[in-house]
């Protein structure tokens, strides 16, 4: 058995999603973080597994020729960043290569749907929100402010942050004050370049595209908002080509998608649990005089099935575009089976759990993928976004 401690030459297979290189040696599967494809390393043992190791990096032997110098000089303890050593043309085929991969697994997935990635005009200076620690001093109240690093634990003091846009400069230079000495903060970038911490419940002004809209600092709101238009203009295309009767906005956040669709759709029901999302979506409802409009506050898994059958006429389209964590599985079995949805579109920050979630939908066989669209809604990070559309093939009896 290899000791841990004896570094081994491996040959990276393929990076996979999350940015690790996979390599075999001797019947043994190695993750390597950081490795590219096609590379040779040398590598020492960090974690023993019961299937797998990781590894880390002593050398590289044979480098990738997509390998470049990453330019954050935090990069190595950040851990926010997964692709900066890497051009960002191979990172978007990397991306497109593990959507592929992943998406295989579903039984009944027709992967020849998956259309080429929408990329980022900007590869650095999209974010426009941030989330920070404050790193306190010991005598004052104030704070500079730092990342989490990659063991998860250390606070790592920045002055700057490649990903944001430029004018968050302004928070590394001044020293900061803070009566409750938060844990962490989030400080988001208004349409007019203020800057809004999430301390106290503030609403502002995003632009995306021709549309302003409120959203509350404590709320959600999408971080690259030129990638989000392209997001946007997607979804709004699959809206307007099924007319739908009746369209259910699950996760609506402050109402982005229902806003941009309420000229296409007859009526709308939006469930949202945040209470600073509600009460930007409200107003927005009203700025935009969208009338057909009814908000649900609270858990999408406890008021759909209600909410669905109290507003269901006609055709119904269901949007869905949950955290991370994805659907529970009896949200996706039920909508899979509900009578009277005939499009379902699921936006989704994490492939994994999208896989999860669309194998229990097209188990019931009464669904077909009709576009799978990937979005770089994250340059140089692992993150990837992706839009997928299906519509019934069989109308369900129960
Ligand atoms: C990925 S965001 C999408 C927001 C919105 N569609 C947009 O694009 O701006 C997910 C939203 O779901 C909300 N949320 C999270 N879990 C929820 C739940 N179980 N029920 C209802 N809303 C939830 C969050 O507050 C957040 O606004």
């Amino acid at each position: 058995m290899t000791s841990s401690s004896e570094p081994l030459e491996l040959f990276v297979d393929k990076t996979v999603f999350g940015g690790d290189g996979l390599a075999h040696y001797q019947g043994k599967v190695y993750f390597i973080e950081g490795a590219l494809t096609g590379e040779t390393v040398l590598a020492r043992v960090v974690a023993e597994k019961k299937n797998f190791s990781r590894a880390e990096i002593i050398r590289i032997l044979e480098p990738s020729k997509h390998r470049i110098n990453p330019p954050c000089r935090y990069v190595a303890h950040c851990g926010g960043c997964q692709y900066q050593h890497v051009e960002y043309s191979q990172e978007l085929r990397m991306k497109e290569a593990q959507l592929l991969e992943i998406l295989k697994t579903v039984p009944g997935l027709d992967v020849e749907k998956i259309s080429p990635i929408a990329f980022s005009e900007k590869e650095y200076g999209y974010r426009n929100s941030v989330t920070l620690h404050p790193i306190y001093s010991k005598k004052k109240k104030s704070a500079i402010l730092g990342f989490i690093g990659k063991d998860n634990v250390t606070k790592i003091p920045i002055k700057s942050c490649l990903l944001l846009d430029d004018r968050f400069t302004e928070i590394f230079d001044k020293e900061l004050l803070f009566k409750d000495k938060p844990e962490k903060i989030t400080f988001k970038l208004s349409e007019n370049g203020e800057i809004v911490p999430d301390i106290d419940e503030i609403f502002y002004r995003v632009r995306m595209g021709e549309e302003s809209f409120l959203a509350g600092s404590q709320g959600f709101f999408q971080n690259n908002l030129a990638v989000a238009s392209l997001l946007a203009d997607k979804v709004s295309r699959w809206v307007a080509s099924c007319k739908p009767d009746t369209f259910f906005d699950l996760y609506s956040g402050v109402g982005v998608f229902s806003i941009l669709c309420a000229k296409t759709a007859a009526r709308i029901v939006c469930i949202e649990e945040s209470e600073a999302s509600v009460q930007a979506l409200k107003m927005n409802r009203e700025e935009k005089k969208i009338q057909s409009m009814e908000i649900i506050q609270g858990r999408v898994e406890k008021l759909f099935p209600q909410a669905y059958e109290s507003n269901k006429s006609g055709t119904s389209m269901v949007l869905l575009d949950p955290p991370r964590q994805g659907l529970s599985a009896e949200l996706a079995f039920n909508l899979a089976k509900k009578q009277g949805i005939h499009s379902l579109v699921y936006i989704s920050c994490d492939p994994v759990t999208l896989a999860r979630d669309l194998k229990i939908i097209l188990s019931l066989g009464q669904w077909q993928v009709s576009e799978i669209a990937p979005f770089d809604m994250f340059p140089r990070t692992k993150h990837l976004e992706v839009a997928v559309i299906l519509s019934v093939i069989a109308p369900s009896q129960n």
